[in-house]
């Protein structure tokens, strides 16, 4: 298959271009500047994309760019730091600015070239060094006000640069300036599209297990549900998917999961209602930790139940995504991806051991959810939020009881229906570069009484805090700045269609300092 490889600097959009390029259908690979140029070459790249990064190129000890990029002949595109370390490489000039330049800007195209369209564009400048003297053989490609080389290139060697950052929304045409050097520069073909990504899997899938049978654990989360329906896909009876329903998940989501793997998909599913094993242990448990790590250990113990059931298959679908594998490359940035503990079938007992089949290890969350799509799964299911492996355990404060997570569901559902008919239910990045909708939102029940007044009753009951947030990576977050009259109806419904709940409060801390989720 036609590869680009993106190599990474260290720019904080450096998954950004990868998935900018997977937009314009074509497949490519992130990995740090560093990599072995074996593991790189084994793809037979068609092209490089070098990304930005925080350093100067003459830092001692600044990233450079390796040989075999340059001595391989392919197409290179780089981009802010990827820019210069070219630029540096070949001969130019870079120089310290004496201002970074920041925010939007208008491109102004001087050549006719494969990549930039003539005519002006707007987009997106941060950096603070530039290339002050271009390499021998290339030419200034277009500028902006304060950059008189914003784009550069040697149209024989096929070797560009570009100052701005096409990869951010802020620059709207920035996916097809990737798309031109993908296609028109390198050659490749846009043919990375679910249908093909299925059809790929599916030979992969079928090579790799051949016909003995596979085990998976739906989780009532996208990546396991697409995984399992992709494996499906390819061996049928040979899959057999485990649900233990915890009694944790959001209202309606468990017989959801339930009719979609088994009407729609027809496939084999044991669903183990699990609900009252689960509430029992949790009985009397308020300490966050104590919920997690016992939901954990008894998720694994009914899947185990299940496994051994089965005859203990010898494989194990895992919906392991890229972005995991992304960071398994580059440690130091793991590091700082990791969430709070939390349990999912990778924890299993050393004596329990599985050969894993993982078909979304090489896709983004929004490629798994259109794949999600294309494989028949319901649209809601796919593009639901992120959820806590531990359920509503840890937004249902204090003691976890049935009674209060089925408060709990009530009120989260008439959340989410509202935010849904608002279109505020996905995160949508403006041209403007601004962030509307939500990324994360749910309700929280919280532990505490309070007086209230209904008729003319006076009433004592437990309230409920409404959190919703924007963020891109879940590392930060801040809060959302939902409408007033939103919050007022949902409040309104709140008080009046569940009971046992007299106040509605909404969480305006951005994280840092809170966390996502109140446990
Ligand atoms: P926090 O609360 O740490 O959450 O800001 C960041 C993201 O991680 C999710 N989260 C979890 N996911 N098991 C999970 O699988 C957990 O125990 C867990 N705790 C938090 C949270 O929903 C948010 O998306």
């Amino acid at each position: 298959m036609d590869t680009l490889i993106v190599l990474d600097f260290g720019s904080q959009y450096s998954q950004l271009i990868a998935r900018r390029v997977r937009e314009a259908q074509v497949y490519c690979e992130l990995y740090p500047w560093n990599t072995p140029k074996e593991t790189v070459l084994a793809h037979q790249p068609a092209g490089f994309i070098l990304s930005g990064g925080p350093n100067s190129v003459y830092q001692q000890g600044a990233p450079q760019l390796p040989d075999y990029i340059l001595e391989s002949g392919k197409p290179v595109l780089g981009i802010c730091y990827g820019m210069q370390a070219l630029t540096h490489a070949l001969g130019g000039k870079v120089a310290g600015s004496t201002h970074r330049e920041y925010g939007a800007a208008e491109l102004h195209t001087l050549a006719d070239n494969p990549i930039l369209p003539q005519g002006e564009q707007q987009v997106w400048m941060s950096h603070g060094d530039r290339v002050e003297a271009l390499p021998p053989g290339f030419i200034p490609l277009a500028q902006t006000r304060n950059a008189p080389y914003a784009a550069m290139g040697d149209l024989e060697r096929h070797h560009y640069g570009l100052q701005f950052h096409p990869e951010v929304a802020h620059t709207p045409g920035g996916t097809q300036i990737l798309r031109r050097f993908a296609v028109q520069v390198c050659g490749v073909s846009p043919d990375w599209t679910p249908e093909s990504v299925i059809e790929q899997q599916v030979a992969a899938v079928r090579e790799q297990v051949g016909g003995d049978k596979v085990l998976s654990a739906v989780s009532g989360g996208v990546d396991s549900a697409v995984a399992t329906a992709l494996v499906h896909r390819a061996i049928g009876d040979q899959l057999t998917a485990v649900f233990v329903d915890t009694g944790l998940l959001r209202l309606g989501e468990a017989a959801q999961v339930v009719a979609a793997f088994r009407q729609q998909m027809g496939l084999e599913l044991v669903a183990v209602d699990a609900r009252q094993d689960f509430f029992g242990a949790l009985a009397g448990v308020t300490k966050p930790e104590e919920k997690r790590k016992l939901i954990g250990e008894r998720f694994i113990r009914h899947f185990e139940v299940q496994a051994r059931s089965l005859g203990m298959p010898p494989y194990l679908v895992q919906g392991t995504i890229y972005p995991d594998v992304i960071e398994s490359r580059a440690p130091e940035r793991a590091e700082a991806h990791r969430i709070k503990t939390h349990h999912n079938v990778g924890g299993l007992p050393d004596e329990m051991h599985f050969d894993l089949v993982e078909p979304l290890r090489y896709l983004f969350k929004d490629e798994v959810r259109r794949l999600g799509e294309a494989l028949g799964l319901p649209a809601d299911m796919v593009w639901r939020q992120p959820f806590p492996g531990p359920g509503l355990a840890v937004r249902c404060l204090g003691e976890v009881t049935p009674e209060r997570v089925e408060k709990l569901q009530k009120a989260d559902a008439i959340f989410i229906e509202e935010l849904e008919k608002a279109g505020l239910l996905r995160l949508n990045e403006t041209h403007e570069g601004a962030l509307a909708g939500t990324s994360q939102s749910f309700a929280v029940l919280l532990p505490v009484r309070s007086v209230g007044v209904m008729g003319d009753q006076r009433t004592y009951q437990e309230a409920i805090a409404l959190r919703a947030v924007t963020t891109e990576d879940f590392m930060t977050a801040d809060w959302a700045r939902l409408p007033h009259d939103l919050l007022a109806l949902v409040s309104s419904r709140i008080v009046n269609e569940v009971d046992g709940v007299n106040r509605v409060v909404y969480d305006i801390t951005s994280k840092p300092p809170s966390t996502i989720e109140w446990e």
